[in-house]
């Protein structure tokens, strides 16, 4: 494909499911904030500036690191602004990120609130100035525990609302149960909450499945590696499940040796619903306009293929149906 059709697809408009508020943080913001506070960071940043870790179990605490340095709701606020930022510079007009109390006052309510007070206003502020439109998923992080989840998934039905619309599940796949959770995700389903959950990012298809019959899902973070059993990935298409699926991060922490090699072409072919986005951005070296050229240049896809890519996205987005309106017309405006 010729760098300029390469350009125009880049920058057709787009919307991401699959976002870590703190995974968003430029590493030149988080290195700002460590030296308003004296904070000595300079380990889990590379010589170039970058943030440095070894693997997925490393970088997990490379990013907790990253994030002990966010203290304050006004701390939050201005990664709001940053995040925003980026992605009007990337010509996404919807965005959904994963926002956990853990980091937002410990999982007490009354914190939270504060936070997410915070973090709300700076939104409204950017979709007004760049007209993005973000909400957030309350997460849990599956290895701090099932009871830290618990008092996670209390704030995220305290603040259900127009703006908190899920909940969710990063962290280590590798350890516990997905039904580990499954008070914490009753407790947000009663409060009205949209569940989505990582899994099949590291363990197999079986993960997959237990997060949609244990917990009721209806959207999986990654959950690429179902395609190792072609009957788990026919399920997911009965049950109506859309993966988030984040080629960029899976290529960089290893999932997949090249993009050419990466399942996501083969399940949208069977019919598995679909939709891309960049989990942790300047961790991974990329961008929502990488994505969409880097799967452009190794798939093959054309506008279609992506406005298809953005339906789906729309259909499983958490958000209310007259935003999700407004955003289905935005998207159109190609
Ligand atoms: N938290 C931030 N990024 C993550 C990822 N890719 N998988 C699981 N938890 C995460
Ligand atoms: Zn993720």
């Amino acid at each position: 494909m010729d760098p300029e059709r390469l350009d125009q697809i880049a920058r057709l408009p787009k919307a991401e499911l699959h976002l870590h508020f703190e995974g968003a943080a430029p590493p030149d913001f988080i290195r700002g904030l460590a030296s308003e506070k004296k904070v000595d960071l300079s380990e889990i940043f590379n010589p170039d500036g970058s943030y440095a870790y070894r693997d997925f179990v490393h970088f997990l605490s490379v990013y907790e690191a990253a994030t002990s340095v966010l203290k304050t709701p006004k701390d939050f606020a201005r990664l709001t602004t940053a995040l925003l930022e980026e992605c009007a510079a990337n010509d996404v007009v919807y965005a959904e990120t994963f926002v956990s109390p853990e980091f937002c006052g410990g999982g007490d309510v009354g914190a939270w609130r504060e936070y997410l007070h915070a973090i709300q206003e700076a939104a409204d502020a950017a979709e007004r100035d760049m007209g993005v439109t973000l909400r957030g998923v309350v997460t849990c992080i599956r290895h701090f525990g099932a009871e830290k989840a618990k008092a996670t998934a209390q704030c995220a039905a305290e603040t259900a609302g127009d703006w908190i619309v899920g909940f969710g599940m990063g962290g280590d796949e590798n350890q516990g149960h997905q039904r580990d959770f499954k008070w914490s995700y009753d407790c947000a389903r009663e409060a009205g909450l949209k569940l989505t959950t990582h899994a099949g990012e590291w363990r197999g298809p079986q993960e997959v499945r237990d997060a949609v019959d244990d917990l009721g899902v209806s959207r999986i973070g990654h959950g690429v590696r179902v395609i190792q059993d072609l009957a788990t990935v026919d399920y997911l298409i009965e049950r109506d499940v859309t993966l988030e699926v984040c080629p960029g991060s899976n290529v960089f922490l290893g999932v997949y040796p090249s993009l050419d090699q990466h399942p996501i072409e083969k399940l949208r072919e069977r019919g598995v619903k679909v939709t891309v986005s960049t989990d942790d951005p300047p961790f991974f070296h990329t961008t929502m306009r990488q994505e969409y050229a880097n799967l452009a240049k190794t798939f093959g896809w054309d506008e279609e293929i992506f406005s298809q890519i953005n339906q789906t996205a729309m259909d499983a987005a958490f958000c209310d149906d007259a935003t999700r309106d407004a955003i289905r017309k935005k998207l159109e405006r190609t």
